[in-house]
């Protein structure tokens, strides 16, 4: 672009030294006053096209460069760091089964991996993955500043990790980690653990300002943040066959784990299969010149039982560290207060859930809150006026994760859930991730859906999902979600510093709001549209990804005349959030106020998305039912035959009517409906119907009579959000339950239906845990086992909130 710029200024300057040149040389004659005159006004001509062009050019540019251009305000997040010392170190890293970093942009990482030596090699353990089959892993407890403690359930082995942070000094303070290893059947196995610390260098080589080595069996390093560090391993119950290290040169933090294969060389010693691989080398790479290690792993061939206390100290700080019987003292101590302080906010015993389930409930939210992540790095953004995907700018993500195995990364709408219950544990916490997404907002008022920041991150992502469009929104459950806070605990902004925060996030949450509000409109008046649906067709109904409810059916041919019901209501909210945190803040509402009561006009809403035919809420545009997969008669002999979509019945425009599911269900999920609506009794009564939405393991997200319920979008798609229970919706409608229950003339319905619906959701969400170990994504309505991936501790965590009964 610069380089076109260039150019066009240059020609422009060329044609006014013609002009000069022509006129210096010019005669009298009427002839040649005729050329001059022709030639100066063609030479105008040129020069003005020049200017065009360089204006287009420049506007192009412009327009090029908006994309990832950070909004131009203070940043909502001012200290971190070391400036917040509790926060400093955590187990910041979801995707693997335990790790430590600090919110630090170039944090060295710590981390654990493990193997069975023996017969049966399973491989190494290192990230949380699905296809490790392991029967059960999580948090069970993990408060977010000082300590936590998991269960990994790895058979033969039951492994436990904790945590203890020590506060102090200048430089982040001290940790130990606890790695306890048994064996279920108590027969003493050999097990390879491994500890490691590593440099994240994508961000430019490490070294010589961090480095890490080891010296009589520490692990020692240098940052200029934590300046001289030690881990220390102590081994201190059972038997340690061997212990070896490495120091090594990793290609990078997505690939731990490979570099470690590549460092095991035979023993003398047999221990197995991989046994016979026992003892690390060092890296032939490290004897050139100016290469530093990025990757230390020190290894234990250990016996179980077995008992290892990883230390790490800080040298600026003289207390002692946590090691041994003082740490195991300590830890119970943490358990007990964690567990008094978990039953005083949620009072989950006193409401008579047993012992059992209280343990479920305290895993849940823990995981939650174990499972927030520190991330930094720049995803890819593209927009019209960007041939290719840009990098955004380099920014932190202090985030929750929706799972630790699938989806171990931010998602802004997920966040938006995530926050109601961490700020019941705590605000600041809350706040905090909330201010950090924030400020990805970029200049246009935009924040990318999905954020896959680092090298970690992204080695998990399918190539297909890495460019985030700016054209594509997500529900704005983040301003839900603050506006709660406020209402609930208004006195923590009056003044101090939260108020400070509220103010620096403020313009951004304007801006965000606004960009809905320019950017998701529909074509008819207070309509809106989703954007980002394609049809490729292949798909049965094409996907809806921005919604948040990807697959749910939508109009079956998109189109600009398309309008969505669930966006329009999220707008309601949207716009009464705002008005709600400017009133904190005695700013004007007026406008929030006018955009909400607007979208609140319930003759306006029916106008647009009541179907007087079916009696439901509905989307409305280019649709028809008639649409089936079909199998392609392949066009060549060795082609493979191609799954399409045929279309039977033409399109026309009308209400989606045959998609009744959740999203006929917005106006009454987020209270767009008065208590007095009869359309509210409409919809409570079609809630309740067994055939439609009402399942004994909660609300279905399609109805079973939909002619999409259950069906497969593509050949390799299978139903998503077409049946399956979801939490997340289902606390929306437990949420508005409650509200109608407070008054008017179907308060008796909606508090039958906030009863059963409550205990069919705990009842199945805790029995799933009980049967499976973890929490599910989502939920079967037909026998309500869970389904999708797990563990699904983001948003299915919010059963702790529907036990406590807070919404
Ligand atoms: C180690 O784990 C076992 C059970 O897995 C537990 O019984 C024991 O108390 C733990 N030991 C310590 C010191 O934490």
């Amino acid at each position: 672009m610069v380089r076109q710029r260039k150019v066009a200024i240059s020609q422009h300057k060329h044609a006014n030294n013609n002009e000069t040149n022509s006129s210096s040389g010019g005669s009298d004659t009427a002839d040649t006053s005729r050329a001059f005159k022709l030639l100066s006004i063609w030479k105008t001509g040129v020069g003005f096209f020049c200017l065009v062009v360089a204006i287009y050019v420049g506007v192009l540019g412009y327009l090029e460069t908006r994309v990832n251009t950070p909004f131009d305000d203070e940043k909502a997040v001012q200290e971190t760091g070391l400036m917040v010392p509790d926060r400093y170190w955590g187990t910041y890293r979801p995707g693997v089964y335990f790790g430590l970093k600090s919110r630090e942009p170039r944090s060295p990482v710590f981390g654990l991996m493990w193997y069975e030596l023996g017969a049966a090699h399973k491989g190494i353990r290192h990230w949380c993955e699905q296809s490790d089959n392991l029967p059960t892993y999580g948090w069970q407890r993990h408060n977010g500043f000082t300590f936590g403690e998991q269960h990994i359930s790895d058979p033969p082995h039951q492994i436990i990790t904790s945590f203890i942070k020590t506060m102090g000094g200048e430089h982040g303070g001290h940790w130990t980690a606890r790695i306890n290893v048994t064996t279920t059947n108590k027969k003493p196995t050999t097990v390879g653990i491994i500890w490691y610390g590593a440099l994240d260098e994508s961000l430019g080589p490490a070294a010589p300002h961090s480095r890490l080595w080891v010296e009589s069996g520490a692990l020692l390093g240098h940052t200029p943040q934590l300046q001289n560090f030690r881990v220390n391993f102590v081994p201190h119950t059972g038997k340690v066959l061997h212990t070896s290290y490495s120091e090594a040169v990793a290609p990078g933090l997505h690939l731990l784990k490979e570099k470690f294969y590549s460092l095991l060389k035979p023993s003398k010693e047999r221990y197995g299969r991989l046994g016979q691989l026992a003892v690390l080398e060092a890296d032939p790479k490290l004897t050139e010149k100016g290469v530093f290690a990025n990757f230390v792993p020190i290894q234990m061939i250990v016996e179980t039982p077995f008992i290892l206390d990883v230390v790490y100290t800080t040298e600026d700080l003289p207390t002692p560290p946590l090691k041994e019987d003082e740490y195991t003292k300590v830890l119970e101590e943490k358990k007990k207060s964690f567990d008094e302080e978990f039953e005083e906010n949620f009072k989950l015993l006193k409401k008579g859930y047993s012992d059992e389930d209280v343990n479920i409930a305290r895993a849940a939210m823990s995981n939650m809150i174990g499972g927030v992540g520190y991330f930094y790095g720049a995803g890819r953004v593209q927009s019209q006026y960007t041939r290719e995907p840009v990098p955004y700018w380099r920014a932190p993500l202090y985030t929750a994760v929706p799972s630790r195995s699938f989806f171990p990364r931010g998602f802004l709408w997920d966040e938006g859930f995530h926050g109601l219950l961490i700020g019941r544990w705590s605000p600041e916490i809350q706040l905090d991730i909330a201010a950090h997404w924030l400020d990805l907002i970029n200049v246009e008022g935009w924040i990318p859906r999905e954020q896959i920041l680092g090298v970690e991150a992204l080695a998990r992502v399918p190539k297909e999902f890495v460019v985030q469009s700016n054209a594509a929104a997500n529900p704005p459950m983040l301003l839900l979600q603050l506006a709660g806070l406020l209402r609930a605990r208004p006195q923590l902004f009056q003044h101090g510093r939260y108020r400070h925060l509220l103010d620096r996030m403020f313009p951004r949450l304007q801006a965000w709001y606004q960009w809905f509000q320019t950017t998701q409109k529909g074509e008819v008046p207070t309509s809106y549209r989703w954007r980002g649906r394609e049809d490729d067709g292949l798909q049965l109904n094409p996907k809806t990804l921005t919604s948040g409810l990807d697959d749910y059916p939508r109009a079956s041919h998109p189109s600009d005349i398309e309008r969505h019901v669930d966006l329009r209501c999220w707008m309601y909210a949207a716009a009464d959030a705002m008005a709600t945190i400017a009133e904190v803040l005695q700013r004007d509402t007026s406008k929030f106020e006018a955009t909400r009561d607007q979208l609140g006009d319930e003759a306006l809403l029916n106008e647009l998305h009541w179907s007087h035919h079916t009696q439901t809420y509905a989307d409305y545009g280019l649709h028809t039912d008639g649409v089936k997969l079909v199998r392609q008669q392949p066009k060549a002999p060795n082609e493979s035959p191609k799954v399409v979509r045929s279309v039977t019945v033409p399109p026309k425009p009308r209400f989606v009517t045959s998609a009744f599911g959740y999203v006929s269900l917005f106006p009454m999920l987020l209270m767009v409906l008065k208590p007095d609506s009869d359309k509210l009794g409409k919809i409570l009564e079609d809630l309740d119907k067994p055939e439609l939405l009402w399942s004994p393991f909660g609300l279905r997200s399609l109805s079973k009579a939909s002619p999409l319920y259950m069906r497969r979008n593509t050949e390799h798609d299978p139903a998503y959000w077409r049946g399956q229970v979801w939490l997340n919706v289902n606390f929306l409608a437990l949420r508005a339950l409650r509200h109608y229950a407070a008054a008017g003339p179907h308060a008796t319905r909606a508090r039958d239906l906030h009863a059963r619906l409550r205990d069919a959701l705990v009842g199945n969400v805790l029995s799933e845990y009980k049967r499976t170990g973890y929490l599910w994504e989502q939920y079967s309505a037909e026998d309500g086992r869970g389904s999708g991936c797990k563990p699904f501790t983001g948003w299915t965590a919010l059963i702790v909130l529907i036990m406590a009964d807070e919404y």
